[in-house]
C-alpha cells in the first residue's frame, strides 16, 4: 500500500476532552463541525475533529470488538466519520496502550491489529493512543510500536497521535514508533500555572519538535473561562491575556493546536485569537525549525524570548514575561544571527496587533503585560 506522508506541520483541529469529557454524543460532534465550519476554522487549518475518551460500551463484544456507546453514538462511529468527512474535517478517536483507557474503558492491548482495522473501517483519520493501564512489566516503548505498526499496515492512512505524558524520557525514543505527535506533559487544566509549567517544562526540549513528529503540549484551553469537564480541568479559568500568551506559546513551540473549549458558543476575543492567521503561520511553517533561547536582555528572571527561523527566511521572535509583573525585554539582532557588516536590519511585524513597528536596526524593544507576550515578525531587509 502507498502511505501519505502526514503531519510534516503540526495537526490542527479540536478535541473533545477538556470541555466535554464524558458528555459526548453524535449531536455535539455535528454541531461542533458545523459550529467550525460556519465560524471559518476549516479554512484556518483546522481540520481535525477528535472524539476522545469515553465513546464505547465498557467491555467489548463476543468478538473482541471495540463497540460504541449506542446512546451516545446510536448510528456508529462510520456515521460520524461519513459527516466530518462531508463537511471537510478529518476524523480523530481515541483509544489506549494499556487495558483500559484512562476513563476505564476498553483499552487496546493485545488488539492493537483488530483496533487499527476497525478505526480503518470506520474511516478514523488519525488516533490519539493513551498510556493508563499498562500491564505489569509491559515496556511502554514496545506497546507504542505495536500500535504505530499496527496503523501503518491498516489500509488507511491514521495519524498517530502518541499520549505518553513525557515519561520515560518519551522524546527520545517516539519518533521510533511511527508517531506523528506526542505528549511531553501531564495534562493541562484551565488555569494560569499549568500553562506556564507545560511551557518551562519544555524550554529544554524545543529540538525534540520537527517535522512528521511534533512535541504536543496538550490540547488548548483558550476559551474555556473555567468550565472544564471535570474538576481537574476546570480549575478557575484564565484571563484573555493568559489566553493570548497560551496560543501564542503553542504557536511558536511548534505544538499542535487543537482547540479545546466549546467551539459552538465562543465570545468574539477567542475566536479571533483561535483565528489568528499571524500566529498560526508560524507554527504552521514548512520547515517546522525548532524554536530557540534567546538570551534576553531583561531584568525580570522571568522573562523568556524565543525565536524561530522561518522557510522565507524571516526571523519569528515572541516575548513571554511569566511574572507577575509588567517589564520591558530586549532582543539583539545579534543573538538572532544578524551582523553589523551584514548591511541589513529587520522590518518588524506584530503578529498580534497585525500591524508593521518599521525598521530597527540593532534591537527590538518591547513592554510586556504581567502574563503577556509580543510576538513578532522580522524580516531582513537592506539598510538604506
Ligand atoms: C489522559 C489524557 C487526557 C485525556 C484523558 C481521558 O488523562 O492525558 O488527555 O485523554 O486521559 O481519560
Amino acid at each position: 500500500m502507498n502511505r501519505k506522508a502526514m503531519c510534516a506541520v503540526p495537526p490542527m483541529g479540536w478535541n473533545s476532552w477538556n470541555t466535554f469529557t464524558d458528555k459526548i454524543s453524535e449531536d455535539l460532534i455535528k454541531e461542533t463541525v458545523d459550529a467550525m465550519k460556519e465560524q471559518g476554522f476549516l479554512e484556518a487549518g483546522y481540520d481535525y475533529v477528535v472524539i476522545d475518551d469515553c465513546w464505547s460500551l465498557r467491555e467489548r463484544d463476543s468478538d473482541g470488538k471495540l463497540v460504541p456507546d449506542p446512546e451516545k453514538f446510536p448510528n456508529g462511529m462510520k456515521a460520524v466519520a461519513d459527516y466530518i468527512h462531508e463537511k471537510g474535517f478529518k476524523f480523530g478517536m481515541y483509544s489506549c496502550c494499556g487495558t483500559r483507557t484512562c476513563a476505564n474503558y476498553p483499552g487496546s492491548f493485545d488488539h492493537e491489529y483488530q483496533d487499527a482495522q476497525q478505526f480503518a473501517e470506520w474511516g478514523v483519520d488519525y488516533l490519539k493512543y493513551d498510556n493508563c493501564f499498562k500491564p505489569q512489566n509491559q515496556d511502554g516503548r514496545t506497546l507504542y510500536r505495536r500500535m504505530g505498526l499496527a496503523l501503518a499496515n491498516c489500509g488507511r492512512d491514521i495519524v498517530f497521535s502518541a499520549c505518553q505524558w513525557g515519561t520515560d524520557d518519551v522524546h527520545q525514543w517516539i519518533r521510533s514508533t511511527g508517531a506523528h505527535l506526542f505528549r511531553s506533559t501531564g495534562d493541562i487544566n484551565d488555569s494560569w500555572n499549568s500553562i506556564k509549567d507545560i511551557a518551562l517544562s519544555q524550554m529544554d526540549k524545543l529540538e525534540y519538535s520537527g517535522s512528521y513528529c511534533h512535541n504536543d503540549m496538550d490540547m488548548l484551553v483558550v476559551g474555556m473561562y473555567g468550565k472544564g469537564g471535570n474538576e481537574y480541568i476546570s480549575a478557575g479559568g484564565c484571563s484573555d491575556e493568559e489566553y493570548q500568551t497560551h496560543f501564542a506559546l503553542w504557536a511558536m513551540m511548534n505544538s499542535p493546536l487543537m482547540i479545546g473549549c466549546d467551539v459552538r458558543s465562543l465570545n468574539d476575543q477567542t475566536r479571533t485569537l483561535l483565528l489568528n492567521k499571524d500566529l498560526i503561520a508560524i507554527n504552521q511553517d514548512i520547515e517546522c525549525r525548532a524554536p530557540f533561547l534567546v538570551s534576553c536582555e531583561s531584568n525580570n528572571p522571568d522573562m523568556r524570548i524565543l525565536a524561530k527561523y522561518l522557510s522565507n527566511g524571516d526571523v519569528a521572535v515572541g516575548m513571554f514575561n511569566f511574572g507577575d509583573t509588567p517589564s520591558m525585554a530586549a532582543v539583539d539582532f545579534w543573538d538572532l544571527g544578524l551582523t553589523v557588516s551584514s548591511q541589513k536590519v529587520m522590518e518588524i511585524y506584530d503578529c498580534i496587533r497585525h500591524e508593521s513597528l518599521g525598521r530597527k536596526n540593532e534591537i527590538l524593544t518591547s513592554v510586556i503585560p504581567a502574563h503577556g507576550c509580543g510576538v513578532y515578525r522580522c524580516c531582513l531587509v537592506d539598510r538604506s
